[in-house]
């Protein structure tokens, strides 16, 4: 997915309703052992793109400026290797050892994602052929075919030459490989190489064709395979693919992503053992390759946050995207995931907006006060540094109106001064806060092969993995409730809710987590299509929500399409409140030994079952048969996540963030004014204002965009 079409899909979603007056205070669960890496404030720079004359003063500036590190080189393999097999490091040692007579750390990129002409003239097989064929030119960088053998050759090669270059060079901290895998708009692959690749990975899956045949039925428009060589990738044809061929391709691209990253980590791991080695990507945003997967080995999280950008392509274009001050949901949910890929360790912002962002067109100058918001914000959830993008703005390239910290003329950009002072406050937080662990009480399941399969058959054309995902996640953050995000095969005991929206693919592993955690005392809720299909795609030959009927207590009459019908639901018992109207989908229920919480009210299926609350074990389970209208869906998702007994530390509006984070017995509570007036918020309890050290209680006026962060100590 690209950016554009992300946030498209997510922004239809922003639910920002259903606030409930909660006074009780927040209990913060498990902490988080500081690492020992020192602090990251730095920004993304270009020396390859800097005449060298500046590179001195370049560092002086940002020295004062407060800068500890840069990220570097990422893009720059022509300069590094300028003909195949011919390496040039003295530009970049030099930039490297002026960066570090400053103080100045640096973070290095390997440049695959932008190979070089001589490259890509000499060996014309390794660009992305898009689904519909088309060859990609490699005029902009992410054109590479992911399984391409010689491609990864030869990016190891680059990476192998870097490494051991820079091994034992001082200020060399860590690396980044590569840059932001598979974000782009053609970023599935569908060439030879990986039509073989495909082949070969099904060989290692299923052992035989045998399998493959069976897991997928082929005998289905006479598919069945003779050789491994005949399965074809699933490009356009005289009618749909195969689901189960199609979501293994999709796990298929996923993979080669990863096993190429990791190709180029074994190399970093052997050659620079003291150095971290992240990669930069946005979780979720880039679907095409797992998360969870691609962090698997590498030391930390590392994302690139962009607001403002969200604000251009979040709705519409040419002007008429969200309002920056809406775009904190999105935001925050991005930051979630990173935070939760790898199992709550703080994570780094490797490029964080500084100013008007967007390539080709660009979004307007945040308001005052709003990078500094942002970047308090990214630490509320889970950052421990933050690398601004860019230190100066490119008055050449397809970047020219990405604005960075300094203006095309090297003067102060309007965010200079605030990025700096920000800077300033962030590194006298100190560890404590920065490494902290964060302190969600529910978790929102995301699972990449609902996402997957749900985009090859949805169903219904308005129905988006994305877009579900989006709007439970935004009516729970207007509600103040900390999520964290997971894949639910991981132990879900400290969580008390687990929400989990359009879970149409159930494992088997999955089902036994939800079971134990809601025989265990957890709240599982779900939205509607749970269970309908296994891992390998096929429909589950057993009555619906499959795998997890006895847990929620329920069986499908029918599932129900919603085009220009109308439907609505009335509710009940703790859900009691007005009418609301369905859209898209509606499951329908019947009962065995759930209570009833709403039911629908037109046509054939009047006064059935739409939402159901079913007691398993010590728990409960609550489906979500509809896709309720916002903003419905925000009051019952918040009531749920109340009567589970989930209650922020702070009572506050809508449009201003609540966020904890925990060390040991420390809390810190981060409050986050996203709007542009002031705010009322109160405070059940007296607590001291890190930034400006005065203490606070009961009612206190937040300003617009402002921030403030809270200690019970
Ligand atoms: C991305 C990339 C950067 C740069 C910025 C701005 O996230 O990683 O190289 O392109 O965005 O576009
Ligand atoms: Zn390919």
């Amino acid at each position: 997915m690209d950016r554009r079409v992300f946030l498209k899909t997510v922004s239809g979603t922003l639910c920002l309703s259903a606030v409930r007056p909660w006074t009780l205070t927040f209990t913060a669960s498990s902490a988080q052992p500081a690492a020992a890496l020192p602090q990251l404030f730095g920004a993304d720079y270009y020396p390859d793109q800097t005449d060298k004359s500046l590179w001195e003063e370049d560092a002086r500036m940002m020295a004062e400026f407060g800068i500890t590190n840069v990220r570097i080189a990422e893009f720059a393999w022509v300069l590094m290797e300028p003909s195949e097999g011919h390496y040039d490091f003295v530009w970049l040692h030099n930039a490297v050892d002026i960066l570090h007579a400053h103080k100045i750390a640096t973070i290095l990129g390997t440049p695959s994602a932008a190979p070089p002409p001589w490259l890509t003239e000499k060996y014309p097989e390794v660009f992305i052929v898009s689904e519909q064929g088309m060859t990609l030119s490699p005029e902009g960088r992410r054109f590479t075919c992911p399984s391409n053998k010689l491609y990864r050759k030869l990016s190891v090669n680059i990476a192998t030459e870097m490494a051991k270059s820079f091994a034992n060079t001082p200020g060399i901290i860590g690396w980044q490989i590569d840059n932001e895998y598979t974000l782009g708009p053609n970023s599935r692959c569908y060439c030879k190489s990986c039509r073989e690749g495909f082949q070969g990975w099904l060989k290692a899956k299923y052992g035989s064709l045998d399998t493959i045949n069976k897991t997928w039925g082929t005998a289905f428009w006479g598919q069945v395979y003779s050789d491994f060589s005949q399965i074809p990738a699933p490009t356009p044809s005289g009618g749909p693919p195969n689901p189960g061929m199609a979501l293994d391709y999709d796990r298929y691209q996923s993979h080669a992503n990863v096993a190429s990253m990791e190709e180029q980590l074994v190399v970093l791991r052997e050659l620079c053992p003291n150095h971290f080695v992240t990669t930069n990507n946005v979780p979720l945003l880039a679907d095409v390759v797992d998360a969870f997967d691609l962090y698997a080995k590498l030391d930390f999280v590392s994302h690139d946050n962009y607001p403002g950008f969200a604000s251009i392509h979040a709705q519409g274009e040419g002007g008429n995207g969200v309002p920056l001050d809406q775009i904190a949901p999105i935001v925050a949910l991005m930051h979630d995931a990173a935070r939760s890929v790898k199992g709550g360790k703080p994570f780094l912002i490797m490029e964080e907006q500084s100013g008007k962002a967007g390539q080709p067109i660009f979004s307007p100058q945040p308001d005052k006060g709003q990078l500094r918001l942002w970047s308090y914000q990214a630490v509320a959830h889970g950052a421990m540094g933050i690398n601004y993008f860019r230190w100066d703005t490119a008055t050449f390239g397809a970047e020219q109106y990405w604005h960075g910290i300094l203006n095309h003329d090297r003067s102060k950009s309007p965010g200079f001064d605030e990025i700096a002072q920000t800077i300033r406050e962030l590194k006298a937080l100190g560890p404590e806060v920065l490494q902290s662990a964060y302190g969600a009480q529910a978790a929102l399941c995301f699972d990449y092969d609902s996402d997957w399969a749900t985009a090859i058959q949805s169903g219904h054309p308005k129905i988006k993995y994305a877009t579900d995902i989006g709007v439970w996640y935004g009516s729970l953050w207007a509600g103040h409730v900390g999520l964290d995000i997971v894949d639910a095969t991981k132990d879900l005991s400290r969580y008390k809710v687990l929400f989990a929206p359009l879970m149409y693919v159930v494992s088997n592993e999955q089902a036994n987590s939800i079971r134990e955690f809601v025989g265990g005392g957890g709240v599982f809720v779900s939205g509607f299509r749970l269970g309908v299909k296994n891992s390998a795609s096929l429909i589950v030959k057993m009555p619906l929500p499959g795998l997890l009927r006895d847990v929620m207590g329920v069986t499908l009459i029918d599932y129900v399409p919603l085009y220009t019908e109308k439907q609505s639901v009335k509710f009940a018992g703790m859900l009691t409140g007005p009418d609301a109207d369905c859209q898209y989908w509606a499951d329908v229920l019947k009962t065995e030994g759930a209570e009833v919480l709403a039911t629908y009210t037109k046509g054939d299926h009047t006064g059935q079952a739409a939402i159901t609350s079913n007691t398993f074990g010590k728990g409960k389970a609550i489906y979500v048969g509809s896709r309720l209208e916002p903003p419905a869906i925000g009051r019952v998702l918040n009531i749920l996540a109340a009567t589970a007994g989930i209650r922020p530390a702070v009572e506050a509006p809508v449009g201003v963030e609540v966020a904890m984070r925990h060390y040991g017995q420390t809390d810190t509570t981060f409050v986050l004014n996203h709007t542009s007036k002031p705010q009322t918020v109160t405070l059940g309890k007296s607590y001291k204002e890190l930034l400006a050290g005065f203490r606070l209680s009961g009612a206190i006026t937040v300003e617009p965009y402002g921030v403030r962060v809270l200690s019970l100590a």
